[in-house]
């Protein structure tokens, strides 16, 4: 496998040379470096260039006018390696914060994968030397990104990420809007919703001992902003905001239960068990037309209501009423409350999970893998 290894530096004079002979060292021969610099002031592309005469067949320059941010500078080093006909390609910093002891184990899985993530967030990965503050902004901003995005990747956020030729073939490179941190959220997003096949990897994250962080508060910023855009332009409801609506469509539906009940049982005085039940199928089916239409409007490849999709949902109402009341019952038989009325709370919210869970999974769950 011919295995390019980008390493964008900015001011890595300090790094770069026991950087690339700890790489070459070990790693398989048919594995190449390409050093994408942004004209750095300290002189790390002319290390390079003297570094080249000694690898020469393996060690690659590219050097660019000025600072682009980090993800111009994969973009660039991708579009250099698909045209050369590498197979296979790893995202890698110059600063020993990814330890090239982990390559091998990461050629080991692409084999299988079309991404393989070096993963800080899962057992057995971790980071080393960082203030808890910055490990608090880290992990904050991963969860972030995980809830507004729907999306299981554990480290959205890292950058020691390997991609098969095939994987950048189906994120479209040219569309990618973000500069910075974002870029490995934006790319690894785009991965998950093309339907590529994703292992993470544990791997320790090390501080780096010399030279600076380019990381800044408004990289940091941009980063959050940009979680939504890349959302939207992907076009899949995924995240926190389909189940915000779905939430505000299951309160409507609540309203209208309400409404029609006080109107037939209280003014026309109707017997309530009878207008309990035609209350709770009006307001299931308003729920599965707003549902529809509204909060997983876009998991939806065709915009028609269907009678099958109907009664499935319904059935995932029923199951939702079906798990309230054994919550419920349940809390109430183990528990001695102040209040039944908590009781009651935690059946509704066992409900509404499982009613959005088969609402999601199964009753909408003809979602677009739009190709990207
Ligand atoms: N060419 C180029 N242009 N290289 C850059 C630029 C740039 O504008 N900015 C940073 N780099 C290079 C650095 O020289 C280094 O080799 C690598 O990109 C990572 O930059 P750092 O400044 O060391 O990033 P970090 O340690 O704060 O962040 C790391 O962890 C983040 C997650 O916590 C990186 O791996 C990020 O990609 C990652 O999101
Ligand atoms: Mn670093």
């Amino acid at each position: 496998m011919n295995l390019l290894i980008c390493v964008p530096t900015y001011n890595e004079a300090e790094n770069i040379e026991e950087f690339i002979t700890a790489v070459f060292a070990g790693c398989p021969p048919e594995t190449h470096i390409l050093v994408i610099d942004d004209n750095s002031p300290d002189g790390t592309a002319a290390i390079v260039e003297t570094l080249i005469t000694r690898y020469p067949a393996r060690l690659h320059l590219l050097n660019r006018p000025e600072k682009q941010g980090l993800g111009r500078a994969y973009l660039a080093a991708f579009a250099w390696g698909r045209s050369r006909g590498y197979d296979a390609f790893l995202e890698m910093d110059a600063d020993f914060s990814h330890n090239p002891g982990y390559i091998p184990v990461m050629i080991k899985e692409i084999k299988t994968h079309d991404v393989v993530i070096g993963s800080r967030n899962i057992k057995g990965g971790g980071v080393e030397g960082w203030s808890a503050a910055r490990n608090c902004i880290s992990k904050g901003g991963s969860l972030y990104s995980r809830l507004v995005l729907g999306c299981p990747i554990k480290d959205l956020t890292g950058g020691f990420n390997m991609w098969t030729k095939a994987a950048l073939d189906k994120i479209d490179l040219s569309s990618i809007i973000s500069k910075g941190y974002a870029f490995q959220v934006e790319m690894k997003y785009r991965a998950y919703s093309a339907g590529c096949r994703i292992k993470e990897v544990p791997i320790l994250f090390a501080d780096r001992k010399r030279g600076k962080s380019k990381m800044s508060k408004k990289i940091f910023a941009e980063a959050l902003i940009n979680i939504w855009k890349i959302k939207k332009n992907i076009g899949i409801d995924t995240g926190i905001d389909q189940f915000c609506k779905f939430c505000v469509t299951g309160a409507l539906g609540a309203v209208t239960n309400l409404l029609i009940f006080f109107v037939c049982a209280d003014r026309f005085e109707l017997p309530e068990i009878p207008v309990s039940i035609g209350c709770f199928m009006v307001a299931a089916t308003q729920n599965y037309i707003i549902n529809h239409k509204w909060s997983f409007k876009r998991n939806m490849a065709k915009g028609t209501l269907s009678l099958k999709m109907w009664l499935s949902f319904i059935a995932g109402s029923l199951l939702g009423l079906a798990a309230n009341i054994g919550v419920m019952e349940m809390i109430l038989l183990n528990f001695k409350l102040l209040y039944k009325f908590f009781a009651q709370g935690a059946g509704i919210a066992a409900g509404m999970a499982i009613n959005f869970f088969v609402s999601k999974f199964f009753v909408f769950s003809n979602i677009i893998r739009k190709k990207i």
